[in-house]
């Protein structure tokens, strides 16, 4: 049987957190071990163009995020892991799929929506001011990552889905004026559980707010942010109820079924929270000493990345050329 293909884009926006990795990456690398499918995970680097413009910022965070999936586990001989920009029909189809999508269409899309809304309650006449044309065509670029190799499931966050709404749209469109060409995606999101892994404030852990734990930074570093999570002015000795605490939430994501029975019990029976806390800083030090070593290497090694990405760049290649030559055919290119 033909494998289906899972598809699924990474846009390099600065450090990844432990958010991130419990709410995309793992679920992500597990697909991956599901011999029904094949997965294609890819940098999105000229999305992130949108809104990063240093050079030297740019070409940091794009090896930053591939050293990341490596680190963490992401096999690059079963998973073709690549570079968008290094595949240069993903934006000969970008064009083409413009050319059939209502702008209408793209006056929808949430980001595109989001800033006007806010240029709007800044009190700025004009309201598509500071919003450059990359912003608004993003869906369609997205479009054509997805649709070029006629992805079947595409893991993304809730924040996502319409995106790949957009994409269906795109395809049925497509397939409408030129005949069935396109398959139709769908999208996978993660279990509510999960959802939202808190941050060093207690809201959701998100860039955006400023309240992250990065996966890699030194132990040190992450004994200090982990002793930074809020907590409430219970006494040390009083009952805790975990299940309100942002401190278990994360530390039952790491721990063992068992250790988080224990702790559970701990928090019931009164622990401190400085205690608690140090039992999460070892709990995460633990899972991160491996990864981080692995992440420190490549991060040195940038060739080998590079090296790596070329090869699934080919791979990824070797899959595009063929049903782009399908693609023109259909649109009457000789
Ligand atoms: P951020 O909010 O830090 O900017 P992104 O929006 O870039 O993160 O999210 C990248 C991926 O990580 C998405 O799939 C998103 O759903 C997931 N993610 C981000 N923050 C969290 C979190 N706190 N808990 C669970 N998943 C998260
Ligand atoms: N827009 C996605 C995000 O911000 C990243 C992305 C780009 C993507 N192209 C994709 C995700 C294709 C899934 C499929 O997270």
């Amino acid at each position: 049987m033909e494998k289906k293909i899972v598809l699924t884009g990474i846009k390099p926006t600065g450090s990844p957190h432990l958010g991130n990795y419990l709410g995309a990456i793992k679920p992500a690398l597990s697909l991956a071990q599901d011999e029904r499918y094949q997965a294609l995970y890819f940098i999105a680097d000229y999305h992130a163009l949108t809104a990063i413009k240093e050079p030297e910022y740019f070409r940091h965070v794009c090896y930053e995020v591939a050293a990341t999936w490596l680190a963490l586990g992401l096999d690059p001989d079963k998973v073709i892991f690549y570079r968008q920009s290094d595949i240069p029909e993903i934006f000969e189809l970008t064009w083409i799929l413009a050319c059939l999508t209502p702008k209408g269409l793209m006056n929808r899309a949430h980001a595109y929506k989001a800033a006007i809304a806010q240029n709007l309650a800044s009190g700025i006449s004009d309201v598509d001011s500071g919003i450059n044309m990359g912003l608004y065509n993003y869906p369609v670029l997205m479009a054509a990552d997805i649709l070029l190799f006629q992805s079947d499931v595409v893991p993304v966050g809730k924040d996502q889905i319409q995106h790949i709404e957009i994409t269906n749209d795109i395809a049925q469109g497509f397939n409408h004026t030129y005949g069935k060409v396109f398959i139709l995606p769908r999208y996978l999101t993660r279990e509510e559980e999960t959802a939202s892994l808190p941050g060093l404030d207690g809201r959701k852990m998100s860039k955006s707010y400023d309240n992250t734990i990065p996966l890699f930074v030194s132990s040190e570093k992450l004994r200090k942010l982990v002793f930074r999570i809020k907590t409430d002015s219970s006494l040390p000795t009083e009952p805790k109820n975990p299940a309100t605490s942002p401190l278990f939430h994360i530390y039952k994501e790491f721990a063992s079924p068992e250790q988080v029975e224990t702790m559970q019990n701990r928090y019931y029976n009164g622990i401190s929270w400085a205690d608690a806390k140090q039992e999460l800083f070892e709990i995460l030090n633990v899972f991160l000493e491996k990864p981080r070593q692995l992440y420190n290497q490549l991060m040195t090694d940038q060739q080998k990345m590079d090296t790596l990405l070329n090869e699934g760049a080919r791979r990824a290649r070797s899959l595009a050329t063929p049903f782009m030559e399908k693609i023109r055919k259909a649109i009457g290119h000789t």
